[in-house]
């Protein structure tokens, strides 16, 4: 069954955004080594997409999170599903998420890496919903700030179905 999906920011304007955010890390981050943590499933496409633009050496790591059933609201429990195949002990770690919504998943993850000696520990995310905060967490890099609405695409998921649209839509539900 398909859902109504209405584009809430188009494709060209998240390439754009993302590009301009890769420009602003590879400055940062130029005599760093930067090691991406990608929380997957929904980082995904960002995760790439940011680091083709980036100007400077990278190495990549994934890591799963559940927080969620398939509902659309965060339990606040949160456990590692998937862990990083490689220490960061001593490296300068951004962690590469689709979206900020109750905090719960970063506020975890953040407590859980920082246990392991990173030597920078800084957040990024493509997607950043303020109104919906429950736990605060200092995120370094946000794309977009977007009204409380469930959104979907660039690998955001309804069900874990629309993560391939190019765009950031909104569900009707
Ligand atoms: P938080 O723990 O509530 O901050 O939620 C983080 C995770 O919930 C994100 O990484 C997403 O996987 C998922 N999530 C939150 N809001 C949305 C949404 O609007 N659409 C799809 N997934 C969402
Ligand atoms: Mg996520």
């Amino acid at each position: 069954m398909a859902e109504k999906v209405s584009i809430l920011i188009s494709e060209q304007e998240v390439a754009d955004r993302i590009a301009a955010m890769a420009a602003q890390i590879s400055e940062a981050y130029r005599d760093k080594d930067l090691h991406l943590i990608c929380v997957l499933k929904g980082g995904t496409f960002f995760m790439t997409e940011l680091s083709k633009h980036l100007s400077i050496p990278c190495s990549l790591d994934f890591m799963a999170l559940s927080s969620y059933g398939d509902g659309t609201k965060s339990s606040g429990n949160v456990k590692i599903v998937k862990d990083l195949d490689e220490s960061i002990e001593g490296k300068d770690v951004l962690v590469v998420e689709d979206i900020v919504d109750s905090g719960h998943t970063l506020n975890y993850l953040c407590r859980r890496l920082n246990e392991r000696s990173p030597r920078s520990l800084k957040l990024c995310t493509l997607l950043d919903k303020p109104d919906r905060r429950e736990v605060f967490v200092h995120v370094d890099y946000i794309g977009f700030q977007i009204p409380d609405a469930f959104v979907v695409g660039y690998g955001l998921d309804y069900q874990q179905k629309y993560r391939n649209l190019p765009f950031i839509g909104v569900v009707e539900l």
